[in-house]
């Protein structure tokens, strides 16, 4: 491992894409390692034990390809397994739902803020816990979207079939209620067409 070695970053799938697309253009000269553990896909309906083991699983792939770091671009990964692979590993472990934390108190002005995330990150609390280990005021609600992630690896990214679904998932709240909505989970930023639809332009 040397200062030219790559950084490694895994998800579960396409998700992670995502915060690699933004990695690569804030580290345009880094080289980058990227696991999709398809194979598993998904995380977000398995126990936080099952999770961990996956995102071990993975951390040793990356370290044995001699990554210098490791980003877990998975939001279910980083809820259920972050301080383990930070205490386990023998580089550098970053999670993704602190930045995203730190990014929503500083957009939210109406101080109630939608996470939607999978089931697993949803009951893991990560979120909240991490609102509220940030010192913010906000209150957090959030909705879990399990069929969020089959309709993204299918490529459904604008389709019928996921606008009819996000409205089943999110037409139970009063939306107007927010002015920030979180992806919590890498792979929805994809649906943003569909999910534009549903939420209205005024949530950032
Ligand atoms: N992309 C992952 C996340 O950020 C989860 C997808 C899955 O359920 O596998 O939470």
């Amino acid at each position: 491992m040397s200062p030219g070695s790559p950084i490694g970053v895994f998800d579960s799938g396409l998700g992670g894409l995502t915060v690699l697309k933004e990695l690569v253009s804030a580290l345009p000269n880094e080289n980058f390692v990227y696991l999709g553990d398809v194979a598993r896909l998904p995380y977000g309906t398995k126990s936080p034990g099952v999770v961990t083991r996956y995102a071990e699983r993975c951390l040793e792939f990356l370290v044995a390809k001699g990554v210098k770091m490791v980003v877990i671009a998975c939001n279910t990964a980083t809820a259920n397994a972050l301080p383990k692979l930070q205490a386990e590993s023998p580089v550098d472990v970053l999670g993704v739902i602190e930045p995203g934390v730190r990014a929503a108190i500083q957009a939210s002005r109406g101080k109630r803020v939608l996470v939607l995330a999978t089931n697993s990150a949803v009951r893991s609390e990560a979120y909240p816990k991490a609102f509220n280990a940030a010192g913010s005021e906000v209150i957090v609600e959030q909705i879990a979207c399990p069929l969020f992630v089959p309709l993204v690896e299918e490529g459904w990214f604008d389709h019928p079939v996921t606008v009819a679904v996000a409205k089943q998932y999110l037409e139970s709240r009063d939306l107007s209620a927010f002015d920030v909505v979180v992806m919590g989970c890498t792979h929805y930023p994809l649906l943003e067409i569909p999910l534009r639809q549903v939420l209205g332009s005024q949530i950032s």
